[in-house]
């Protein structure tokens, strides 16, 4: 059994979610290219848990457990549908709760859903200086699908699943690196 994690953490607050399916994929590619293990995710699902609380000491013990999901895991999909040209309200309550070094240095896929193309550039313009003010290590490949791009919440798209090979694959790459074992310690130079 792996011990390394992906979680995905859809910020969609409703079921079904457009913007899960795609999280849901692309941890499915990434998983499949490594062997990792998987968690989901999804803020319609546990936000009674979390956005009860509005700072981490009055959190309940059902809130803290599934902050320390995100906290622990060693690599994110961070998916949100647009909502008002950003990601949801609710997503962001969450990441407010997150501790402020929990994610340094951690990979992170960017994904997104929305209605308009024309709000394609939220992964870029949103989502990735959020996840910049945590230290994560948000990848060059960024996700998003508009709602033609799915037919009753399955994917449909060449293009999407493409994207999602190129994103996963990218990351891939970083799984395997903090799989490895440490480095064998250096041999003192000889004279
Ligand atoms: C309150 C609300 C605000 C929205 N605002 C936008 C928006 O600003 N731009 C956009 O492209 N789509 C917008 N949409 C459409 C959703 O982003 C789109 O339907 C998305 O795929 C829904 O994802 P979900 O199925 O995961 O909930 C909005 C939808 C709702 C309900």
């Amino acid at each position: 059994m792996s011990s390394i994690t992906i979680l995905g953490l859809s910020g969609n607050v409703t079921t079904p979610s457009r913007t899960a399916t795609l999280v849901r994929a692309t941890v499915q590619s990434l998983a499949e290219k490594t062997g990792a293990e998987t968690d989901i995710i999804e803020i319609a699902t546990v936000a009674p848990h979390l956005l009860s609380a509005l700072t981490r000491a009055t959190i309940s013990p059902e809130g803290e457990a599934i902050l320390r999901r995100i906290e622990t895991a060693d690599v994110l999909v961070v998916g949100s549908p647009v909502y008002r040209a950003s990601y949801t309200g609710a997503l962001k309550h969450v990441f407010d709760l997150v501790g402020f070094d929990a994610l340094a240095g951690k990979p992170v896929i960017l994904a997104a859903t929305g209605g308009s193309p024309l709000h394609g550039l939220v992964t870029d313009h949103q989502l990735r200086p959020l996840l910049a003010f945590f230290r994560a290590l948000s990848l060059p490949t960024t996700l998003y699908a508009v709602e033609s791009d799915f037919i009753d919440y399955r994917l449909a798209s060449d293009a999407i699943a493409a994207r999602i090979e190129r994103a996963s694959s990218e990351a891939a790459s970083f799984v395997s690196a903090t799989a490895l074992p440490s480095p064998a310690p250096r041999l003192a130079a000889t004279a």
